[in-house]
Order: C-alpha cells, then sequence, then structure tokens
C-alpha cells in the first residue's frame, strides 16, 4: 500500500484555489443532460465521483464532450435517454447513483446499478421506496435496501403526495426533486421524518431554478413541483469551489497561525459547508470573507474547546473533529448520524484514528467526543478506509509538530486528487533566501536544500529564461505586455542540474552576461513578475522548499518559516563571479563586472516592484568574509532554530 508522510508542520499560510464543488458538479452533469439544448458547463471538479457520473452518462446515450480546462459540453437528452438498456458502474459516488436511479427510473429502460463493495453496504432502501410510490419498478439484486440495483421500465404515475424519509440521507431527497419534473406532471413530497444535511436540498432547488424548475418548500416538511415545468439549459455555468474541500485548509489556518485563503468561495457561496468557517469562529479563529474567498487566521492560543450541534455541514464536520486535536479541553460533536453510512463508517473510523494521536474519544450513536492530550503521540500511521475525508481530515494533525503517515493517500482522487499538492501550497515548510547577485545564495540555497531533503527553486533562472525566450522570440525587453504572455507560459523545465527551454538545453546560455542584464530588465516588469508568481509558488512541495531570490520572503513567500538575506561587499561579489566565469572557461573582465553589478543592484534596488531590500523580519547573513561552507553553517544555524526536526 503506498503511504505519505508528512513532516512536521510549524506554520501555515498562503492560498489555495479550491477545485469545483462535488455536489454542485454531479448536480449540474445531472439536470445539463435531463435538460433540454445544450449546457457549457466550466471548472467541473475533475475526480474519481464525477467520473463516474459523466461514464454513467455518455453509456445512457448523453453527448458529453471535453472542452479543457475542466470545461464540458453536454447536450441534453429533453429528459429521454436514447440507450435504454445498460450496466452502470457507479463506484463508491452516493452523488451520483442516487439521482441517477431517480431519473433511470421514472423514464423507463432496463438498467443495472453497481458498485464497490462499500456502496453495496450505502442504504438506498428510502429513495426506492419513494420512487415505488410512483409506479417504478427496481429491484434489489443483493441485500433488500441497497445496491445492486435492477430498474425495469414502468408506468409512472405520480400519485397525491410521495412520503420520503429525510433522517439517514438528504440525497434521497435530493434524486426524488431532480427526477420528477421528468413525469411532466405535478408532485408533492412530503418528508415521513426530520430531514438532516437541509443546505444540501438547498443546492439541489437552487440549481433546478437555474435550469427552468421551481420547487414550493413549506418549512422543510412539504415540497411542491408545479405540473408542466421541463429543465431547460441555461447555456452557460459555473461549478463554485468545492467548500467541504474548504474546511481542511480553513482549519489549518485557524491552528497553524495562518492567514490562510482559500478561493472559489466566499459570500454569496449556494454550498451549506460554507457554514463551517462560522463553526471555527466560534472556535477562535478569525475569518474574513470576500465575495469569492474566505480567510481564516489562528488565534494566539489553542482553539477554545467546543459542544457543537454539527447536522447542517455532516462533510466538513468531520474536520472539526481532527481540530479538536488543538482545542484547550473536551470537544463535542453532536447530531452527526449520517457519517455512520458514508464512504465508511466516520464516527468509528474517526475514534480509532483519533486515539492513535493520543486523544481520548468516546462514540456515540450519533456523537463523538474528544478529549486532546497535551501533546499529539508522534509517528502515527493513519488508515484512511478508502475514505477521501479522512485522508484530508488526517492531514492536519501534522500541524501538531509530529510526523505523520498516511496510507493510501490516493484515496483523495474521490473528490480532490491533488490535495496534497495543494496542501503543501500552505504548510510544506519554506526557507526564503533572497540577496543581489553573485551573494553566493545560489549554491547556498543548493545546500540548504540537499541537507534538509528539501526541493530547490532558483527562481532568477525563471526571470533568465524569460529574458532569454523573450530574445530567441524577437520580443523587445522593455515590451511588458509581450514579456509577460511569453513568461505565463515559459517552456522551461529544470531535469539533473540542466536548464532546458522549449526542448533546448540552455543551462550555460542563461548564465551569459548579457542574459543577466536582460533578466535585470524584464524582472523590473510588474507585469512579467505577476505571470511567474504562480509558477513559482507551485515549487513549495512536501518535504519543503529553498527558494533564493530577491522577493522570496517578501512577496512569493511572504509566510516562510525561515528568511535570510544573503548579502556580500561588491567588490567581493565581483571577485566572485570573476573566479566562476574564469573556471567555466567563459571570457571575464574584474571592472566590467562590478560596473554590471553595480548597474544590476541599483536596478534591482530602485524597481518599483518587489525591489531588492532586506525585510524587516529577514535575517541577514553577511558573506565577504566568509567561505562557502561557513556560509552554508551560518544559514543553516539559523534555520534549525525556526525548524527544530530535520526532515531528512
Ligand atoms: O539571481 P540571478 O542573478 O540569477 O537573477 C537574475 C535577475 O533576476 C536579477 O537581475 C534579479 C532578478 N530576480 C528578481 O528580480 N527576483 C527574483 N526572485 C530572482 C531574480
Amino acid at each position: 500500500m503506498e503511504q505519505l508522510t508528512l513532516p512536521p508542520i510549524k506554520h501555515v499560510s498562503g492560498v489555495v484555489h479550491l477545485p469545483g464543488s462535488k455536489s454542485i458538479s454531479n448536480r449540474m452533469l445531472l439536470l445539463a443532460a435531463l435538460a433540454t439544448g445544450e449546457t457549457e458547463i466550466r471548472d467541473l471538479l475533475d475526480s474519481d465521483d464525477t467520473q463516474v457520473m459523466l461514464a454513467a452518462l455518455k453509456k445512457v446515450g448523453v453527448g458529453v464532450t471535453a472542452l479543457g480546462h475542466n470545461a464540458y459540453r453536454v447536450i441534453g437528452c429533453g429528459g429521454n435517454f436514447s440507450i435504454k438498456d445498460a450496466d452502470l458502474f457507479m463506484g463508491n459516488a452516493g452523488t451520483a447513483i442516487r439521482p441517477l436511479t431517480a431519473a433511470l427510473a421514472l423514464t423507463g429502460g432496463d438498467y443495472r446499478l453497481s458498485g464497490v463493495p462499500r456502496m453495496h453496504e450505502r442504504p438506498i432502501g428510502d429513495l426506492v421506496d419513494g420512487l415505488r410510490q410512483l409506479g417504478a419498478r427496481i429491484d434489489y439484486t443483493g441485500n433488500d435496501g441497497f445496491p445492486p440495483l435492477h430498474l425495469h421500465p414502468a408506468v409512472i404515475t405520480v400519485p397525491q403526495t410521495i412520503r420520503v424519509r429525510g433522517d439517514v440521507s438528504s440525497q434521497f431527497l435530493t434524486a426524488l426533486l431532480m427526477a420528477l419534473p421528468l413525469t411532466g406532471q405535478g408532485a408533492v413530497i412530503e418528508m415521513a421524518t426530520e430531514l438532516i444535511s437541509k443546505p444540501y436540498i438547498e443546492i439541489t432547488l437552487n440549481l433546478m431554478a437555474r435550469f427552468g424548475v421551481v420547487v414550493e418548500r413549506e418549512g422543510w416538511e412539504r415540497f411542491t413541483i408545479k405540473a408542466g415545468q421541463r429543465y431547460r439549459s441555461p447555456g452557460l455555468i459555473h461549478v463554485e469551489g468545492d467548500a467541504s474541500s474548504a474546511s481542511y485548509f480553513l482549519a489549518a489556518g485557524a491552528i497553524g497561525g495562518g492567514p490562510v485563503r482559500v478561493e472559489g468561495i466566499g459570500k454569496s457561496s449556494i454550498q451549506g459547508d460554507v457554514r463551517f468557517a462560522d463553526e471555527l469562529e466560534k472556535l477562535g479563529a478569525q475569518i474574513t470573507w470576500g465575495e469569492n474567498w474566505i480567510e481564516a487566521r489562528g488565534p494566539a492560543g489553542k482553539l477554545k474547546a467546543f459542544d457543537l450541534d454539527l447536522n447542517h455541514i455532516p462533510d466538513a464536520a468531520m474536520t472539526l473533529a481532527v481540530a479538536a486535536l488543538f482545542a484547550d479541553g473536551p470537544c463535542r460533536l453532536r447530531n452527526i448520524a449520517s457519517w455512520r453510512v458514508k464512504e465508511t463508517d466516520r464516527i468509528a473510523a474517526m475514534a480509532t484514528e483519533l486515539r492513535k494521536l493520543g486523544a481520548t474519544v468516546e462514540e456515540g450513536v450519533d456523537t463523538i467526543a474528544v478529549s486532546p492530550a497535551p501533546t499529539l503521540l508522534t509517528n502515527a500511521v493513519i488508515d484512511t478506509y478508502d475514505d477521501h475525508r479522512m485522508a484530508m481530515c488526517f492531514s492536519l494533525a501534522a500541524l501538531g509538530g509530529v510526523p505523520i503517515t498516511i496510507n493510501d493517500p490516493n484515496c483523495v482522487a474521490k473528490t480532490f486528487p491533488d490535495y496534497f499538492d495543494a496542501f503543501a501550497q500552505i504548510a510544506a515548510p519554506v526557507i526564503a533566501i533572497d540577496g543581489p547577485s553573485a551573494s553566493g545564495k545560489g549554491t547556498v540555497a543548493e545546500r540548504v536544500a540537499e541537507h534538509y531533503g528539501y526541493h530547490f527553486l532558483d527562481s532568477g533562472a525563471l526571470y533568465r529564461l524569460t529574458a532569454l525566450h523573450a530574445l530567441r522570440n524577437g520580443i523587445a525587453l522593455d515590451d511588458e505586455g509581450g514579456v509577460a504572455t511569453l513568461a505565463a507560459t515559459l517552456p522551461a523545465e529544470f531535469t539533473e542540474g540542466r536548464v532546458m527551454l522549449a526542448g533546448d538545453e540552455v543551462t550555460i546560455a542563461i548564465r551569459q552576461e548579457e542574459i543577466s542584464i536582460g533578466a535585470s530588465k524584464v524582472a523590473a516588469l510588474p507585469a512579467v513578475r505577476a505571470a511567474l508568481l504562480e509558477r513559482q509558488r507551485a515549487y513549495r512541495r512536501f518535504p519543503g522548499l529553498v527558494a533564493d531570490g530577491r522577493d522570496m520572503g517578501s512577496v512569493v513567500f511572504p509566510g516562510a518559516d525561515v528568511k535570510i538575506f544573503l548579502t556580500a561587499s561588491a567588490a567581493a561579489r565581483a571577485e566572485r563571479r570573476y573566479k566562476q566565469l574564469i573556471e567555466k572557461g567563459l571570457p571575464a573582465n574584474i571592472h566590467a563586472l562590478l560596473q554590471d553589478l553595480q548597474e544590476r543592484d541599483a536596478r534591482d534596488a530602485q524597481r518599483s516592484v518587489a525591489p531588492l531590500q532586506q525585510s524587516a523580519d529577514a535575517e541577514l547573513v553577511d558573506t565577504t568574509p566568509l567561505g562557502i561552507d561557513e556560509a552554508v553553517a551560518a544559514v543553516l544555524a539559523i534555520a534549525r532554530r525556526e525548524l527544530p526536526v530535520v526532515s531528512k
């Protein structure tokens, strides 16, 4: 089995772009398929669960085209699937099997739906009971009340009221609501029991309305769909970021200091799980809301202990169970019975794994109580039960300053295939080394990276590559727009000490003086710096990063764990560069080198954006009197203070 060991994490901060919401993606795909007309869906989540839905829709004859960059065109079937006989594999995707079962059962055909073994343990009886009231013919081919299912053609008649239970999963109601307009008849649904997870029904109603079907709701007990409504494509539609996925990053900001900003959801989000931020606030986090982002910062000390009813945010609530490890007293999560029938029995799984970290945990039928230990037990190996949320939640335990091993980390693919890369963007330790040209910071940074087993970013090389690429493409170095466009898609690669540009080796070419001067010119252009920002941040991966440049600590990684300003006198630097060039057999003149260095220093220091300067929180290392070994030792001595554990 694969394992991922996360290093101890001391501090988190940064920005994460959320992948599309799973709940919205799968609902939109089905509604687009059921509508008349073509729908273009942008920012669809790319994950196992959406692939399951896409594959099933294709199998029943829906035209789906991938347009690239997570955009899809869906040709609606107007409520009549063209293929009436199919075997459909639904994996472990509850958001796919439930609504699709309802839609297929009411439109007629012979369909067999099955999934992974766990799917065959997840109840669907309440939905089948609801559909049978309309005359749908559905057989259980395994155990009664659970998939696999066999659907047969049937005469569908909508009774005066349909009664459905809402206390096991709100997805049964969602499935019925989405499928009922296909009958063309009016319908009234009454809840036979209390409805759980109400915000998910709000998502359903909101999306149905965008596809032209209005549902009248009386409290959470009665839902009326007037006759004659049909789904119509809204044309172009966007999926907002996944609010459940946001919970891990927001909690990380609350536990590990922050600020951590998630982009893709905000004030006007339609997902109930954005309310997770309010719960986090009750634990002492500072939350700021934007139109399209939410930001979290931690309190000065520990999180406050809590006792909360979390029925409205069942998925994001799991994140609070792990956050409880960082609270100042015993915590209780209430009204979370639905955890028992999710990807795994989440109450049992959570209890077992939290205990591995030293917490005292009490399991109730629909509650979990977590009493944190003063410090986390070290080297815990966390089982994930093929449950993406278990893997994502427990990544937060590394913020307790202990390494955490996650078993089967790839189970995150269900909803967030790149989760650990995104988590690294806020959590992987960063050592930022800034300073002027030829201060020796490149060599020092590389040696420090080697010492820790960290990744290494030579940001200057990106500016050098941009200058070279511009010159090779005939773009003037002061053409800000032109150079920035090239920088945004720089075809550069760093492999085993070699630098490649558009397939050409340029390791030596980018070190020529002409390019040094060119790099300094393009680096002064704000649009070029903006174009390279994301690319630089993407280097932040586990187990950590050493980044060298001019603005690593001030702009690119302002939350860096270690910030160093490495410098030397201009004369010492000119001499070092001279020796380097001579060693490489390149022509060199010490006076010209000194003059160039001074001019570049001035340009780098005087430019309007990210000028070269020692920021207040960076420590100065003056290498004028130091050899390279001494310079490395000086940096390591500082790093050791901030990063107590060497993770190599
Ligand atoms: O570190 P270097 O000499 O390879 O950098 C080349 C040029 O790029 C230098 O003039 C400064 C600029 N640069 C920058 O502006 N910001 C960075 N983070 C790195 C380099």
